[in-house]
């Protein structure tokens, strides 16, 4: 697609987190809340079609519902192409560089790349991946997973939001066919090269006092709903020994996740969320669901692990008079960045160290179908998923540089 020189040669990645600062913001939690298909992650989806739009690229829009902002070559030939990007969707009071800050740095090293004499011979695609986090429908990276067919369309179709929406009818409120929404082997047979930035998520550049990373890999993660039925009953009505209340199966066998994970070395389990059915201060709760996120290298420990949590939680709910019942959500293997496309990025980024990550990725699962690769931008305390996850606006524009550096190494 041609391209008309614009105002955007020296907008700079922190400019343009500026301008999406005042989009998403969570007055009662902090931070940022930009589920899928939310007004605001709507509103950072139009952002960056303008943004795109300015530097003279056409946006198209998947049957998954990703974003795709082509830079063509002269020939219009879009196979073997590099392409970066990242997503826009946050947790719920997340923090503001965890998705966005590799959509901004794409931005700003297409400018960079714009004004090098290049003589490419790849095409260039930036991508905004829908529902990274699963924040919404409880699957993370599912844009990703249904372009590659590592979710069933079926089964994602199905997937429902807190209010019952299902996935099929808020993405069909949002324009997409339904019937497209799946495995897309066209478009990923056109990506060369996948190459994520993001904001680190650990504080492995913060202790090495360097600014940009290479991924090396990411760990093997899954997630799982646990639901523990009791009684609902009155709370001022209802004596102590006559209760069977799912909660405090729940909170015991919360305690019991955490004693587990920290008998098996390298494991993390984490509760993150309890939603207890129907959720009075003066009720006492019918049902309880809660989701587990373990995470683990080995995939069979993982399996391990849950087995024992479900073991564990079978006991303390049966203790209570409760049933439990836990199903898998997700499951995503350990995956190595692609080792030939990590070496040149290690020659593009000379002295950047390779650091894995616990955390999870589109990266990741685009990893089992194309070479894949990261860059990681220093966060000097490590918190993620957080309003105070942070990033120096030096680093930022370092993270930017490094990865023009890394795309134009690519391209030629
Ligand atoms: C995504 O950020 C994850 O690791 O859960
Ligand atoms: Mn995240
Ligand atoms: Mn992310």
């Amino acid at each position: 697609m041609p391209h008309t020189p614009l105002d955007t040669q020296n907008t700079t990645v922190t400019e343009l987190m500026a301008q999406i600062s005042g989009t998403g913001q969570d007055r009662t939690r902090g931070g940022y809340t930009r589920p899928v298909y939310s007004t605001a992650e709507l509103d950072l989806r139009a952002w960056f079609i303008e943004q795109a739009t300015r530097r003279g690229l056409g946006v198209e829009e998947d049957g998954n519902g990703a974003l795709w902002a082509w830079w063509d070559l002269t020939s219009g030939e879009r196979s073997n192409a590099v392409v970066t990007g990242s997503h826009l969707d946050s947790v719920p009071g997340g923090g503001p560089f965890d998705g966005p800050l590799g959509v901004a740095s794409a931005l700003v090293a297409f400018d960079e790349l714009r004004l090098r004499p290049l003589n490419r011979t790849r095409a260039l695609a930036m991508v905004v991946f829908p529902e990274e986090e699963g924040s919404r429908f409880g699957v993370a990276c599912l844009g990703s997973r249904l372009m590659t067919g590592a979710i069933d369309r079926t089964k994602a179709l199905n997937l429902r939001d807190q209010d019952g929406n299902t996935f099929a009818d808020i993405a069909s409120k949002n324009g997409l066919d339904v019937r497209r929404i799946g495995p897309d082997p066209a478009l990923l047979s056109r990506i060369g090269a996948f190459v994520e930035l993001h904001v680190e998520q650990g504080l492995g550049l913060g202790q090495l006092d360097h600014p940009v990373a290479i991924g090396g890999s990411i760990l093997g993660h899954g997630r799982w709903k646990l639901s523990i039925s009791g009684q609902g009953n009155h709370a001022g009505t209802t004596l102590m020994r006559d209760r069977r209340d799912p909660m405090v199966a729940a909170a015991r066998t919360i305690t019991a996740i955490r004693q587990i994970a920290l008998a098996q070395p390298e494991a993390r389990a984490t509760v993150g969320r309890v939603q207890p059915v129907p959720g009075g201060t003066n009720v006492i709760a019918s049902r309880v669901d809660f989701w587990l996120d373990v995470r683990h290298p080995d995939d069979a420990v993982t399996a391990a692990v849950v087995q024992r949590i479900h073991d564990s939680a079978q006991l303390l709910a049966a203790e209570e008079g409760c049933t439990l019942e836990l199903g898998q959500e997700s499951l995503s293997p350990t995956v190595a960045f692609d080792a030939p496309l990590t070496a040149r990025l290690g020659r593009a980024l000379p002295g950047a160290p390779v650091l894995d990550t616990g955390a999870g990725h589109d990266a990741g699962v685009l990893a089992g179908h194309v070479p894949s690769a990261m860059v990681f931008v220093r966060n000097p305390s490590g918190i993620s998923h957080s309003p105070e996850e942070h990033v120096e606006d030096a680093d930022a524009e370092l993270g930017a540089a490094a990865l023009a550096d890394a795309l134009g190494f690519l391209l030629v």
